[in-house]
């Protein structure tokens, strides 16, 4: 697919979604792991924030390939290496086209979203000096925080960081003062993986994008939930998972700007990604393959657009009003449980789908624990984001989050299952 194709494509009007509320039950019976029990109880997944349920198409896809056509790519000029290059190349298109980026020839494949942000502070490592600044936000994940401080560790830049307000979100009146004459490169996630808050990254990329700085956002817990859209967002690379978006394991991208692509250098070597190599030296080939050295996960690769074709047929505006209405209605029962303390901002609007509280009386794995016993499935922990609880004041918080499956009987059974977890400890 051309970029002008691409381009056509962002721009076609999205398919209407239907305005009736009962296609959810269908939705989430495409969803074999959720048709299963979990101690005696109906199974009720709030987890996908950590990794969403793969629905039949998905799974299919991916036998297929094993089934059919199982190949390694670009490097076989039989039949089935052909058909394998082909499907690895259809699930870059589509990996593009879910972001709007700007070709799929500026789409990397990666392991996953980590993979993709170390790719981009290594790549870049050449261009910063010593003194040099990167912008990153307080409630970042570990996964946009530590390959930079890696960074820092071996050049000597200095790691700066927006603060966040009481209610979880970012604390924009610094920003002029943060963004400095140094400022190379300002990296921020769109949706948080804890406060649930939707970044304002358009506004931040326009400033950070006035002072000459690349801008990178982490859109792990975005793409999938809403419409996401690297020229609307205005920033010159993105990330995320195939595992976060009900694609399967394994599978990543980094979609950049051609430019930023050609400036990065890459982080590893091997075959596929050189042009022509000596006994002393190589030449790499040009981008995205200058990134994926090695065999890559062609099987998950094949399985990716079958989730696209999901999201698509739903359509990512109804995916967004649905888990906004669960966020707000899971937001209005828990806030009726005296002493629960919920974060994050607390008009659905400002925040994606998914709620973490803490109760002061219930230590979080105990309130996993036991509503894990219930049947419901939560997480408990930092969430990879320890200086965002630090900043909260908190070691821990239980995590519920949202998808395409989930209903108002799931936000029921969370709520019943803390009013148990909390008889359980003051009976
Ligand atoms: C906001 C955010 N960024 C990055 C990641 C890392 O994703 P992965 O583990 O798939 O690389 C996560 C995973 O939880 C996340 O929530």
């Amino acid at each position: 697919m051309s970029r002008g194709d691409v381009e056509k494509q962002r721009k076609a009007p999205k398919p209407q979604p239907s305005a009736t509320e009962d296609r959810w039950p269908e939705v989430s019976r495409r969803f074999p792991a959720l048709q299963r029990s979990v101690n005696a109880h109906r199974l009720v997944y709030l987890d996908t924030a950590a990794t969403a349920q793969k629905p039949d198409g998905v799974i299919a896809a991916q036998q297929e390939y094993y089934r059919s056509f199982n190949a390694n790519v670009h490097r076989g000029i039989h039949t089935l290496a052909e058909e394998a290059t082909a499907a690895y190349e259809h699930c870059r298109a589509r990996a593009a086209q879910l972001v709007a980026a700007p070709s799929p020839s500026s789409l990397v494949i990666t392991r996953n979203a980590t993979a993709s942000l170390n790719m981009v502070a290594r790549g870049l490592e050449h261009t910063l000096h010593e003194g040099d600044e990167v912008l990153l936000t307080e409630m970042e994940h570990h996964a946009n925080l530590v390959p930079w401080i890696m960074l820092a560790q071996r050049t000597g830049i200095v790691l700066r960081h927006i603060p966040i307000t009481d209610d979880g979100k970012l604390d924009l009146s610094k920003l002029d003062e943060l963004l400095t004459a140094r400022t190379r490169i300002v990296s921020l996630m769109h949706v948080s993986n804890v406060l649930g808050t939707i970044n304002p990254v358009a506004e931040v990329a326009e400033a950070a994008h006035a002072r000459g700085a690349t801008v990178v956002v982490d859109a792990a817990q975005s793409v999938g939930h809403l419409p996401v859209d690297m020229v609307e967002l205005g920033v010159d690379a993105l990330a995320y998972s195939a595992h976060k978006c009900y694609g399967p394991m394994g599978l990543g991208f980094l979609a950049a700007k051609p430019e930023l692509l050609d400036l990065m250098e890459p982080m590893e070597g091997g075959g596929e990604m050189i042009n022509e190599v000596f006994l002393d030296r190589a030449t790499w080939a040009e981008p995205p393959l200058k990134f994926e050295a090695g065999t890559p996960n062609v099987a998950s690769a094949a399985a990716f657009p079958a989730a696209v074709d999901m999201l698509e047929e739903i359509g990512l505006e109804a995916v967004r009003r649905h888990e906004e209405e669960l966020a707000g209605y899971a937001l209005e029962r828990l806030s009726s449980l005296p002493g629960l303390v919920i974060y994050g901002p607390t008009d659905p609007a400002e925040r994606g789908g998914l709620v973490s509280f803490h109760d002061p009386e219930v230590h979080p794995h105990d309130m996993a624990t036991l509503l894990d016993q219930a049947g419901v499935a939560v997480r408990a922990g930092h969430h990879c984001a320890q200086p965002l609880h630090r900043r909260l004041g908190v070691v821990a918080t239980t995590r519920a989050s949202l998808g395409v499956y989930s209903s108002k009987s799931d936000v029921d059974a969370l709520y019943e299952g803390i009013r148990f977890a909390r008889r359980y400890f003051n009976p």
